[in-house]
């Protein structure tokens, strides 16, 4: 495996110094819109400010005869919010697009006209049915001809959509493939097609998955404690682990019973509890599900800071509220307490709701 911080210089001359660190900011939501329907191009500026990040989709779910007013539609709104930002309608929203796959027609004027047309803008490309190193090494040096062509001056970052057997099978060096490689969504939908699971759900539970008790000895008839299991679990996990080993960004995906909205929560919650720090939404009504989830909870983060105020150093053995505490908890609770920090910072009503600043002040 390559370590991305040995990526030192640009691929192509005249492209901006490749990133040295992944910037870690509010990525609760990536809002999925497709920029081809003019009414949702109307609604941009009422919820760009109520979302993390912004995202026009120019893949699945774009109509084929739609793909090329879904990138005229991305490159409006791009220009669109350059003209109005910073402090504008668009305040600190990220604008990232997820381009058609690698093998399509589509893919190679999806990236040539948006890094041209609005390259300053775009944050983050999501590529998605992303295979192996070789997918991540193919953008990267295309993106580099284009920024240096388009005179820009930071790199565009990169995200992976996790969804083929063989993705998996490689995501360790996908993760570590560039230093442009900002994060993984992980991607159920094609995942299960592609290791042909047999399911036809966008995420979440099966009722068909799951494990059983043995029969009662003594009364082989009672009825036996059956418990739906989570399908997902092992490769969530190990694209947590393979993010996190390079600085990037793990994400849940998509969510696609939109009605199911307890669902879709608990799906979320389990990704935010093993590490990832958002998920996709795909429907306003996801919005405020992935913000609840993906923002920790008011009083874990009360008594993460409880535990750092009394172990300053971090060191040694304590016990709070019946609770064993050491070095290891301590940076446990600093994880909670920097995420809060950073959330904190752009929203009012969360900082009090964790005590940073005084309630009502
Ligand atoms: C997302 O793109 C998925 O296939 O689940
Ligand atoms: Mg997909």
């Amino acid at each position: 495996m390559r370590n991305p911080r040995d990526f030192e210089k640009p691929l192509a001359i005249g492209a901006p110094q490749p990133a040295r660190e992944i910037p870690f900011k509010p990525s609760r939501m990536i809002h999925f819109l497709d920029f081809s329907n003019e009414k949702m191009v109307a609604k941009v500026p009422d919820i760009a400010p109520t979302v993390d990040i912004l995202l026009g989709n120019l893949e699945d779910a774009v109509p084929v005869d739609r793909k090329e007013a879904a990138r005229a539609g991305l490159i409006k709104v791009g220009r669109e919010m350059g003209a109005h930002s910073p402090g504008g309608w668009v305040g600190d929203t990220a604008l990232w697009t997820r381009v058609n796959a690698l093998e399509s027609p589509w893919v190679l004027d999806d990236l040539t006209e948006i890094v041209t047309e609005i390259g300053h803008r775009i944050e983050v490309i999501m590529v998605p049915k992303v295979e192996g190193p070789w997918d991540i090494h193919y953008v990267d040096r295309l993106l580099a001809q284009l920024e240096a062509k388009a005179g820009l001056e930071r790199p565009i970052l990169v995200h992976a959509i996790l969804e083929t057997a063989l993705g998996v099978a490689n995501l360790e060096e996908i993760a570590a493939a560039s230093p442009r490689i900002q994060g993984m969504s992980f991607g159920p939908a094609d995942l299960a097609a592609s290791r042909r699971m047999k399911t036809t759900r966008v995420g979440g539970g099966h009722p068909g998955y799951r494990t059983i008790a043995d029969p009662d000895a003594e009364d082989p008839e009672l009825p036996r404690p059956s418990y739906q299991q989570d399908p997902w679990h092992y490769s969530i996990a190990r694209m947590v682990d393979a993010c996190t080993a390079v600085g990037a960004l793990p994400f849940y995906g998509p969510y696609g019973d939109i009605k199911d909205t307890l669902g879709c929560e608990t799906q979320f919650r389990a990704a935010f509890l093993l590490g990832c720090v958002g998920a996709w939404s795909l429907h306003p009504a996801q919005i405020g599900i992935a913000k609840k989830v993906f923002s920790p909870d008011p009083e874990e983060v009360i008594f993460a800071k409880k535990v750092i105020e009394a172990i300053p150093d971090g060191r040694g053995v304590h016990m709070i509220d019946g609770k064993m505490q050491d070095d290891a908890t301590w940076k446990q609770c600093q994880v909670m307490v920097k995420l809060a920090e950073m959330l904190a910072r752009n929203d009012p009503e969360l900082a009090e709701a964790y005590g940073f600043v005084p309630a009502g002040a």
